[in-house]
């Protein structure tokens, strides 16, 4: 119980920091606010762009090309890719209050019992002869049916057209696949990637930026030929990564395991640009983004929840401290399935040309933004006499604070000129505060995550130096302009060791 109540804390003080400082709060908040949207302050913005920038230097290579899609797709594509029919969740309402539940959920929070993956039919019976009924008011529930999470529109003033918000962003690249190839001279294996908005009417949004209806995907689909996969994974075959088996989950156990990339290959993985994307997300969530090796696992997804697109998926989860654990990143190996389907349904031939004709074949990470900043506010929040969050420098919103120790005009003056001149070399990354007094300066830099804060003093009116201050140990050092740029620029190398 007591852990319980810790937990909650946990959740609960990051998101009193996310309203009380703007970074990230719900839509419509003065309407009432709109379940599962949430809008991105200034702080938020920055936190979640440098993400990104890091996330491309990271996987971004030479052979991938990025597009920048519509968010509102034909019907007809959503019927090709399979969404219209299969993208749905079991959903069951109350006969007496009307309230709505996800059918699998309400279950398995009852009867404490994986049920994902199963038929209507089967929940159906679950419900009757477990007698569950409704959470609230205690009354009967509806059959179970299956409900589609697409937002529909149409288009033109006729609303002749039926559309939908794209669920996933990764059918903008199947469709412009035949485009690309062509127009950017590409052959195989190469890269499509995209990163933009999805959308998703989950029918009980929650725990913040875990379950929302409006959220960002960064997605890779990687093309390539099964035959022959051309893929560099040489380099990550003595990586090690820690797997949920399939095995384990069926046992019931949560045991981690871990498993050199080699013996992966061949044997669970079925293609080596899936076994070189897992290496590389390990790498990345480990050595650059600096989550916990012990509150991340690769789920090998069970057979009856893969995805209606794919032919074997890893999860890449993290433990949420209070809420446990939940997939960040999905990979699925999408084979031959999207280009076939589009194929068929579009009567473009989406084949290639090259030692002979044939689909290409897909691997896909699916990288789910906003769970990954929740993972870094989780990851890096820290309590003494005010909460902060630690996060690595290239991740804070802002590099550096400069501020005058007092609020006398010298003093002001002369912070301004230091501000100035670290603006020339750092942009937009430094900001200049002197509304407060020194302490409550510190707390508001420190709150947000600010790894280094300048302090004009006295002093630096007779000989130009000033107090660094870090934001991990509170540590200070009197150091000039040159050193502290110095200090500041070494923050900002990311070393990777590929070997984990
Ligand atoms: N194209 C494959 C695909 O969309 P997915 O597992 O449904 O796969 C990928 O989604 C990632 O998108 C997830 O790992 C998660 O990080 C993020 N995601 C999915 N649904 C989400 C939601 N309702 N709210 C926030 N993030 C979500």
């Amino acid at each position: 119980m007591l852990i319980v109540i810790k937990i909650m804390e946990s959740l609960e003080k990051i998101i009193n920091i996310c309203l009380r400082r703007g970074i990230i709060f719900p839509t419509a908040e003065i309407y009432g606010s709109i379940s599962g949207f949430y809008e991105f302050g200034e702080i938020g913005k920055r936190i979640k762009d440098k993400l990104i920038k890091i996330w491309k230097d990271f996987f971004v290579e030479e052979n991938f090309v990025e597009i920048e899609g519509s968010i509102i797709l034909p019907k007809d594509v959503l019927d090709a890719s399979g969404h219209t029919k299969s993208f749905v969740d079991p959903i069951t309402k109350c006969k007496k209050c009307q309230t709505i539940y996800r059918a699998d959920n309400l279950i398995e929070e009852k009867l404490n019992i994986k049920v994902e993956g199963k038929s209507i039919e089967e929940l159906n019976k679950i419900i009757k002869e477990k007698n569950i009924k409704c959470p609230k008011c205690g009354n009967e529930l509806e059959d179970v049916r299956e409900f589609n999470l697409m937002f529909k529109t149409s288009v033109g003033p006729l609303a002749k057209e039926e559309a939908y918000l794209r669920p996933e962003t990764a059918q903008n690249i199947f469709i412009s696949f035949k485009r690309i190839y062509k127009a950017y001279r590409k052959k195989l294996p190469f890269a499509i990637y995209q990163i933009g908005y999805s959308f998703r009417n989950e029918i009980s949004p929650r725990q913040f930026l875990i379950r929302l209806r409006f959220f960002t995907q960064a997605e890779i689909e990687m093309f390539f030929n099964p035959e022959n996969e051309n893929c560099p994974i040489e380099k990550y075959l003595e990586l090690e990564i820690p797997v949920l088996t399939r095995e384990e989950q069926r046992k019931g156990s949560n045991e981690i395991k871990w498993f050199k990339i080699k013996d992966l290959i061949g044997n669970v993985i079925k293609s080596k640009w899936q076994a070189y994307f897992l290496a590389k997300e390990f790498i990345f969530f480990t050595q650059v983004l600096k989550l916990s090796k012990d509150r991340l696992r690769f789920r090998h997804v069970l057979e009856e929840e893969t995805p209606f697109y794919s032919a074997g998926n890893f999860d890449l989860e993290y433990y949420f401290e209070g809420i446990g654990w939940k997939e960040i990143v999905g990979n699925a190996y999408r084979s031959d399935y999207d280009l076939s389907t589009h194929s068929k349904h579009s009567k473009e031939d989406l084949s290639i040309q090259e030692e002979k004709k044939f689909i290409p074949h897909v691997v896909e990470p699916s990288f789910g933004i906003e769970r990954i900043i929740l993972a870094l506010f989780f990851e890096n929040y820290r309590e003494r006499e005010w909460s902060y969050f630690s996060f690595p420098p290239y991740l804070s919103p802002y590099l550096v604070a400069v501020f005058p120790l007092v609020k006398k005009k010298e003093i002001i003056e002369k912070a301004e000129e230091t501000y100035k001149k670290f603006k020339e070399i750092f942009g937009r990354d430094i900001i200049f505060d002197s509304s407060d007094s020194i302490g409550k300066l510190y707390a508001r830099a420190d709150e947000i995550g600010i790894p280094f804060a300048i302090t004009i003093d006295y002093q630096t009116l007779k000989d130009n130096t000033f107090t660094i201050r870090y934001r991990d140990d509170k540590k200070q050092e009197r150091v000039n302009f040159e050193e502290s740029v110095k200090i500041i620029e070494n923050s900002l190398k990311i070393d990777v060791d590929i070997k984990g």
